[in-house]
């Protein structure tokens, strides 16, 4: 039987993509592998956002080009694929720095991967349309895997922050009707899932068509998918300050479903940053809409993104992010280095922070953040909290799953405890995970 080998890079919408592309190919009788060596097509589902993350790809395609000739050797034939956003910002350019590259897909046209595939035979090919006929339409039916997945509702972004390569790469924002989101969460349930993840650029500026075609916001989409049976959790992701409306905020307080959790990138905590970003908030907008969700879920577990060293940031901007990061206290965040990408405004800017500079603030950043996240695994010791089974655990014997909170617990308890949700008490905090104890059933009520 021929082999796939899918790797991907990047966020939630390439992990989305990436599951999607091995379905494709599954349909085309590619079993899905994890060793690279035995693949006869190998799809590198690249990402953008950051100079390290972009330039990785030519790495690993070298290495790739070894392989391909080994094989070769063999009288193997192995096809390479480079699709997602290093292949839609970067096209043709990939194959002219690297041959030994196949195709070249954008992530709007993975769905004609095997005709690409096919006519890669002839010679090289690169596809990066963003085509009429969309692409959900063309995919095959969703192998389930596990107790929790991705669903992508929205793609695309239309806000141009000035640091930013997704507008280019993933085009105009566009939502998928109501009813495709609903059908495809409906045979995810009856495959098994218990959670589904909403996914997009700007998931909370959703706005898909209903049923009689006026566009439905997220908190409505929420509510919706909270009806099918068998999805016992939701999260969404990614939102932005400016699309969080108050139905949302509602929803946070009457949908039961909807989990405690909030990822809410705010990148700065300095007004004259944001404004240069073109974020469109204040910090103290930010923090007056964290009151607003706290006050309908004072429990809801915060994230975030944050980007040191934009151009122009001084210490004193970068104190007001420390101000910020304390004054709010986060579960969890992610924290980058600013890293100019080419075609975007901030790129171009004279006013470049030194990297020592954007190293230090990093590292100072981090260690809050750090603190912060111990502190919250040290406050769940002793709490009980529903934990939704997702898998084996990493020792025989146990099971490994996410409390609300999205904090990961491990514990004994059998394999078929998977994909279910049970109640469970710490007993200690790692730096990564929780551990915990089952409560049984009798002893829980
Ligand atoms: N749509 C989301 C973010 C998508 S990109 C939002 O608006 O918040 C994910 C994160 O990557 C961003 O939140 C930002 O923190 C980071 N990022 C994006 N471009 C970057 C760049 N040029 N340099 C460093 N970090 C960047
Ligand atoms: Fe990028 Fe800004 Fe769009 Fe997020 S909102 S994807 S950071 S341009
Ligand atoms: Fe990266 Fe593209 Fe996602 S640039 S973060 S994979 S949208």
């Amino acid at each position: 039987m021929k082999k796939a080998y899918v790797k991907s890079y990047g966020c939630q919408m390439n992990a989305y993509d990436a599951a999607r592309m091995a379905d494709v190919l599954g349909a085309e009788g590619y079993a899905p592998t994890d060793s690279v060596e035995e693949a006869d097509v190998v799809v590198l589902n690249t990402c953008h956002i950051r100079e390290k993350a972009a330039e990785k790809v030519y790495s690993e395609l070298g290495r790739l080009r070894v392989l391909k000739g080994e094989r070769k050797a063999q009288g193997l034939d192995t096809r390479i694929v480079v699709a997602g956003c290093v292949a839609q910002a970067e096209g043709a350019e990939i194959q002219a720095r690297q041959p030994a590259v196949d195709v070249v897909v954008g992530p709007q046209s993975y769905h004609r991967l095997p005709d690409l595939l096919a006519r890669s035979r002839e010679r090289r090919v690169v596809d990066t349309e963003f085509p009429i006929d969309d692409k959900f339409d063309h995919l095959p039916r969703r192998r389930t895997v596990g107790a929790s997945a991705f669903l992508t509702v929205q793609e695309g972004c239309d806000k141009f922050c000035a640091f930013c390569v997704v507008p280019y790469t993933r085009g105009a924002e566009v939502s998928r009707p109501v009813a495709a989101v609903l059908a495809e969460a409906e045979r995810l349930a009856e495959g098994g899932v218990r959670e589904v993840t909403l996914i997009g650029q700007n998931v909370n500026a959703y706005h898909g068509a209903g049923a009689d075609g006026a566009p439905v916001g997220l908190a409505e989409l929420v509510r919706a998918v909270a009806r099918i049976p068998g999805i016992v959790r939701i999260r969404y992701t990614t939102s932005h300050p400016n699309d969080f409306d108050d139905a949302l905020i509602q929803a946070h307080a009457e949908v039961p479903a909807l989990m405690p959790y909030l990822h809410l990138p705010v990148q700065s905590g300095a007004d004259r940053i944001l404004a240069a970003m073109n974020r469109k908030h204040t910090g103290d907008q930010y923090r007056r809409l964290i009151e607003r969700v706290r006050a309908v879920r004072p429990d809801i577990a915060l994230s975030s993104d944050f980007i040191v060293g934009f151009p122009g940031e001084t210490d004193a901007d970068f104190a007001e992010t420390l101000r910020l990061v304390r004054e709010i206290g986060f579960e969890s965040a992610y924290s980058f280095k600013y890293s100019p990408r080419p075609g975007t405004p901030a790129a171009e800017r004279g006013d470049q922070v030194p990297e020592p500079v954007m190293a230090a603030r990093l590292a100072e950043l981090q260690a809050l953040l750090d603190g912060q996240r111990y502190a919250y695994q040290r406050a769940a010791a002793g709490r009980v909290f529903d934990v939704l089974v997702e898998k084996p655990g990493r020792h025989p014997g146990q099971v490994a799953g996410k409390t609300p909170h999205l904090l990961a617990v491990q514990f004994d308890a059998a394999a078929h405890h998977i994909g279910t949700v049970v109640p469970v008490r710490i007993t200690e905090a790692g730096t990564n995970s929780l551990f915990g104890q089952l409560i049984s059933a009798a002893a829980a009520a």
